[in-house]
């Protein structure tokens, strides 16, 4: 299997203190694929993330970009590497536009108009209704517009490895149905894709690989394929998330 464009190796990450949240958990994100992350409640899912992205700099253990290790580097580092987040928490700014909001994300180029405009186009190129709203407030929006937004701003950037963290959680059936949809597309269009999600049944049927996270650990991991094929891991997936895998 190709080598990761970004890993945790065996990371600890602490909120306070010697509180461990994370404890030697060891992740690979390969590239041209779909990574899925599920997992109870608090076993540290968002938390892997904001270590993936600087957000949280590990108290043990390496982060490694393109098997370069990056450990401690700012978020804004990790941009310039390529890589973006779409967090689990609404993230826009409610009272600007849609367009404004899209103009934010690009501040480090805002005055390299030619740039500019190549982003925002990127952006409404994968959602044309952006377009049509770009005046709005993004406050405005329905909430799986506002995702779409959400998901829109990230590709501005044209990032090639893309961090999901519960992409459509209180998001309406349908709406979520068609962000699956455009989430399983990501890696046709080059953009490889780590996946949280507390939707077991849709984080396995698009992933290409899947981890187990329990209490900060890595569980077990393996090919979705296997997870489907698999009567014991089928099992143990029953009984750890409280989700049966079809087979
Ligand atoms: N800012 C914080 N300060 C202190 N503890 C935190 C903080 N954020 C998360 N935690 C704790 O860390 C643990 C892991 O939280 P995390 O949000 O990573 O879990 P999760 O797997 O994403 O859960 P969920 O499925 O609910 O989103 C939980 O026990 C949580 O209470
Ligand atoms: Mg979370």
């Amino acid at each position: 299997m190709a080598d990761a464009v970004l890993e945790l190796d065996r990371v600890d990450v602490a909120y306070h203190g010697d509180i461990r949240i994370l404890r030697g958990l060891s992740l690979k994100v390969r590239p041209a694929m779909i990574t899925g992350v599920i997992g109870p409640n608090g076993a540290g899912k968002s938390t892997a993330l904001r270590a993936l992205y600087g957000l949280l700099k590990p108290v043990a253990g390496d982060v490694l970009i393109d098997g370069r290790k990056v450990t401690g580097l700012p978020p804004w580092k990790f941009i310039d590497n390529g890589i973006a987040l779409v967090p689990q928490q609404r993230s826009l700014f409610n009272e600007l536009s849609v367009e404004d909001n899209l103009r934010l994300a690009c501040w480090s180029f805002r005055r390299d108009r030619a740039r500019l405009e190549e982003a925002l186009e990127r952006a409404y190129a994968q959602f044309p209704m952006l377009r049509d709203k770009r005046r709005d407030l993004a406050g405005s929006m329905s909430g799986g517009q506002q995702r779409f937004l959400e998901l829109g701003r990230a590709l501005a950037l044209r990032p090639r490895v893309l961090l999901l963290d519960e992409p459509t959680a209180m998001i309406a059936p349908r709406i979520s149905a068609e962000i699956y949809e455009f989430i399983h597309g990501l890696p046709a269009q080059g953009i490889t894709v780590l996946l949280v999600d507390q939707n077991v049944r849709q984080c396995v049927r698009i992933s290409d690989h899947l981890y187990v996270l329990e209490l900060g650990q890595n569980k077990v991991d393996g090919s979705a394929r296997a997870f489907q094929e698999d009567a014991g891991l089928r099992d143990l997936i029953a009984e750890w998330v409280d989700y049966r895998i079809d087979a």
